[in-house]
């Protein structure tokens, strides 16, 4: 029967791998969740059932199965209800408890065997920091927490970074038990400190940083326990999360210590307010007209069509467009919305075929040959400034150059900047028009005056 274990590790570990490879298309990414999560399930009920030390199996089941049955209600209850919109906060929480779990695992394995290794130690400290600076990041992206620094911070984090490590260092060599707890406490106090001072709009990056955390922390675990699964899902966690946050931080054409010293957006949006001279409106029935004569249409969704949750709209604008001929995709830039393959996602809830979404280099390609570009709810995305202002906070982003179409129509509700707290060059140049509105709204409107177009 023992022998059954490593087999069900195996299993696991290749699903897990399989998986992931599965989830870098959308296509398969559903099929790709289900086949980790069936690898999963295997390793935790062959941990369960096939585990044997000394003769003996697992014995506490009761508070096996509690929490189980607690963590599993809990999950389907929290990943049913969840809005898109609210998906990186849901993240940040799952997050969280992940570092906890490594966290408490080396608490667990201190009482037993009254030893702090090296894997022990950097579970609890990575595991701790994890869990407490996800949780704020939680607390700031439902608004319950507001961003929090004081002079000197990022001295006084440093400090307590460098305090961490000594006594982490010292407690393997000869610890004590308080030393133990209270690297465990210092570790949640940083993790808080190094989350407060980020900008709420940043979290998805540090969201993607604490995710690769708790990876490095459950392999930690993996290591303590000699256990395969845990190791390989630990670190493909770990280094899925770097890759993602450098990713991140390469689309926005930010360093990572500008995303957690920096000040994107609040410094920038002092000069939000210059003027960038005339801007032209349409009328609804005119954008209808247009859309509906033209014979290539690209829509360039953005943080404004989540908000407004028009994805539905937007696929059935596709359909009567595309009843009458015309060629409708999607223009996805890889920071569109607030974090990794936001639009994708909205778009394939809404039941928009991948075929008709384009990457960013693909789009770029074919913009010259594009008539109408309907921009719905994006901004930063499409400021040509990243390729024309070196002064710009965005400048050498790379982005949407729906400029080179005929003809841009960019609807928002108002004048306001995007996320980055800067102007956009694009609403005034000759060929844009703008369409303000929700654009949930603005998107009904349109399909209904289409309609009637006949
Ligand atoms: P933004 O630049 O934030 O612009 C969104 C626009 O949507 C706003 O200008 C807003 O203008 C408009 N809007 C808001 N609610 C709307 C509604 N109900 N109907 C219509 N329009 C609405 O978004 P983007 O172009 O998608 O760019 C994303 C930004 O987020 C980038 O700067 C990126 O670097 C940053 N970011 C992205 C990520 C990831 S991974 N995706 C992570 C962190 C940061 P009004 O207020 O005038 O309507």
């Amino acid at each position: 029967m023992t022998a059954l274990l490593p087999l069900c590790y195996i299993l696991g570990s290749i699903t897990f791998i399989v998986g992931l490879k599965m989830m870098s298309h959308p296509s398969s990414a559903r099929t790709g969740n289900a086949v980790a999560a069936a690898g999963m399930t295997v390793a935790i009920v062959g941990t369960l059932f096939l585990y044997r030390n000394g003769g003996h199996g697992l014995h506490n089941y009761g508070w096996i199965f509690s929490g189980l049955i607690l963590g599993g209600v809990f999950g389907v209850l929290a990943a049913r209800k969840v809005k898109m919109t609210a998906m990186p906060e849901m993240v940040s929480l799952f997050n969280g408890m992940g570092g906890a779990c490594a966290a408490l695992i080396s608490i667990a394995e201190y009482r037993h065997s009254g030893y702090a290794g090296p894997f022990t130690l950097a579970g609890l400290v990575i595991g701790s920091i994890s869990f407490a600076g996800s949780i704020v990041a939680w607390g700031k992206l439902s608004g319950k927490v507001k961003d929090f620094a004081f002079p000197g911070q990022h001295v006084f984090n440093i400090a307590i970074f460098l305090v961490l490590v000594g006594a982490a260092i010292y407690t393997g060599a000869a610890g004590t038990d308080w030393l133990f707890y209270a690297i465990a406490g210092l570790s949640l106090v940083y993790g808080v400190l190094f989350v407060l001072p980020i900008g709420g709009a940043d979290m998805p990056v540090v969201i993607s940083l604490l995710n690769s955390f708790t990876g490095v922390a459950a392999a930690c675990g993996g290591f303590l326990y000699h256990n395969p699964v845990m190791l390989t899902g630990g670190i493909l966690v770990g280094s899925a999360g770097t890759i993602l946050t450098i990713l991140m931080c390469k689309a926005m054409n930010r360093s990572l210590t500008n995303v957690l010293v920096g000040s994107f957006g609040g410094a920038a949006a002092g000069r939000a307010g210059a003027t960038g001279g005339a801007y032209k409106e349409m009328a609804q029935s005119d954008a209808a007209v247009v859309l509906a004569y033209a014979r290539e249409v690209m829509i360039v969704p953005g943080y404004g069509l989540a908000v407004a949750q028009a994805q539905h709209a937007c696929h059935e604008l596709e359909r009567v467009l595309g009843a009458r001929g015309v060629n409708v995709q999607y223009a996805i830039h890889p920071v569109a919305g607030r974090m990794p393959g936001h639009m994708n996602v909205l778009l394939a809830e809404a039941d928009v075929s991948y075929d008709r979404l384009l990457e960013m280099e693909s789009a770029n390609d074919l913009f010259a040959h594009t008539d109408v570009v309907l921009v719905l709810g994006a901004n930063d995305v499409v400021n040509p400034a990243a390729k024309t202002d070196p002064s710009s906070p965005i400048y050498g982003m790379p982005i949407l150059e729906v400029e080179k179409a005929k003809l841009v129509i960019v609807n928002k509700r108002s004048m306001k900047p995007g996320y980055a707290g800067i102007e956009n060059q694009l609403f005034f140049q000759p060929k844009t028009s703008m369409l303000f509105g929700d654009a949930k709204g603005v998107l009904q409107q349109l399909i209904g005056e289409i309609k009637a177009l006949g």
